[in-house]
């Protein structure tokens, strides 16, 4: 089955970089969310992004003029009921990505495949209560989505072949590389990364080093292009945290316990860059 049109529900950080490179790819894509202003500002930040990609002469002018051109943006969900591949990049909370899955698939066309771009909520569990769990999946970008090259592609249980070469196709035409990963709790890439920066805070949080030092030694002691801390920031402290959650809930071990100093931040609301505050200070 060949994809030609994108839906993507949600225009936040992931979602708009998301619709920034399936439009770069030569996809037709409709961008859905709740709010008018985030989809508004969801379009001045793939310009932005662009005009920088331009201006280094990653890509043309007429390519971003096409590109942009595109994207349709939309708050009725339902307009993405023509689309072939539906990608979910809405709030990492459960209950409102099961309300979107349901107010969404009476208007599906019935091969269309849907995909959540959650980082941490069980696929098997998502697609089990679709009317499509063998055209279901995980599609799972990273941030910054149009600079990160790795997509990791997680098979709920019932997750058919067609479905996944479908989503791998259109993974090899961004020009990224697919991780194709077994759903278990934090797939690959969170399984590994979260407890190495939960680490840093415990690290912190210990007196071993201060937030300088643990940064530093990671970036230069260890070649990361950011430092554990800094990258916690990036991310967002809320989205560590839970993560760290389903790690702990999900694997049943004491070792993904999530560190009480990042507990703390989350009750403070220093969330990181997006409140302008967590172990730096961005005011
Ligand atoms: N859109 C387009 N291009 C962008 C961009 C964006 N949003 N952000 C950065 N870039 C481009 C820049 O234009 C620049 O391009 P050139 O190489 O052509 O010059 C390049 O990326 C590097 O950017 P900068 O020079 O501004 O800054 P930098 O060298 O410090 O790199 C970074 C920034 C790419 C973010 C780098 O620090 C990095 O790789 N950090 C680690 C990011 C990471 O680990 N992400 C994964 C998080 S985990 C996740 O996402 C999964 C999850 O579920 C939580």
């Amino acid at each position: 089955m060949e994809i030609k049109s994108i839906g993507i529900v949600g225009a936040g950080q992931m979602g708009n970089g998301i619709a920034h490179v399936m439009a770069l790819a030569g996809y037709d894509v409709m961008l859905n969310d709740i709010n008018q202003e985030t989809l508004t500002a969801a379009m001045e930040t793939m310009t932005r992004n662009m005009d920088r990609q331009v201006s280094r002469e990653k890509i043309s002018a007429d390519a971003q003029k096409d590109a942009l051109g595109r994207i349709i943006t939309t708050t009725t969900l339902t307009d993405l009921g023509q689309t072939d591949l539906v990608i979910e990049a809405a709030t990492e909370r459960e209950t409102v990505k099961q309300a979107i899955f349901e107010d969404l698939i009476p208007h599906l066309k019935p091969n269309t495949i849907l995909t959540s771009n959650t980082s941490s909520i069980s696929i098997t569990r998502l697609a089990s209560r679709t009317d499509r769990p063998e055209r279901f999946m995980g599609f799972h970008f990273m941030n910054p989505v149009p600079v990160m090259k790795l997509v990791e592609l997680i098979r709920g249980i019932a997750t058919d072949e067609e479905t996944y070469a479908a989503c791998k196709a259109v993974v090899d035409r961004l020009d990224k590389t697919a991780a194709s990963a077994e759903d278990f709790p934090g797939f690959i890439v969170n399984r590994i990364l979260m407890p190495m920066i939960n680490e840093a805070v415990y690290t912190l949080y210990e007196g071993v080093g201060n937030v300088q030092s643990i940064d530093s030694s990671m970036k230069l002691g260890a070649n990361h292009p950011m430092g554990p801390l800094e990258l916690a920031d990036f991310i967002g402290l809320d989205t560590c945290l839970a993560i760290m959650n389903v790690l702990h809930d999900g694997l049943a071990d004491t070792k993904y316990r999530p560190c009480p100093l990042l507990t703390k931040y989350v009750e403070a609301g220093w969330l990181g860059r997006k409140t302008q505050r967590g172990f730096y200070d961005y005011r």
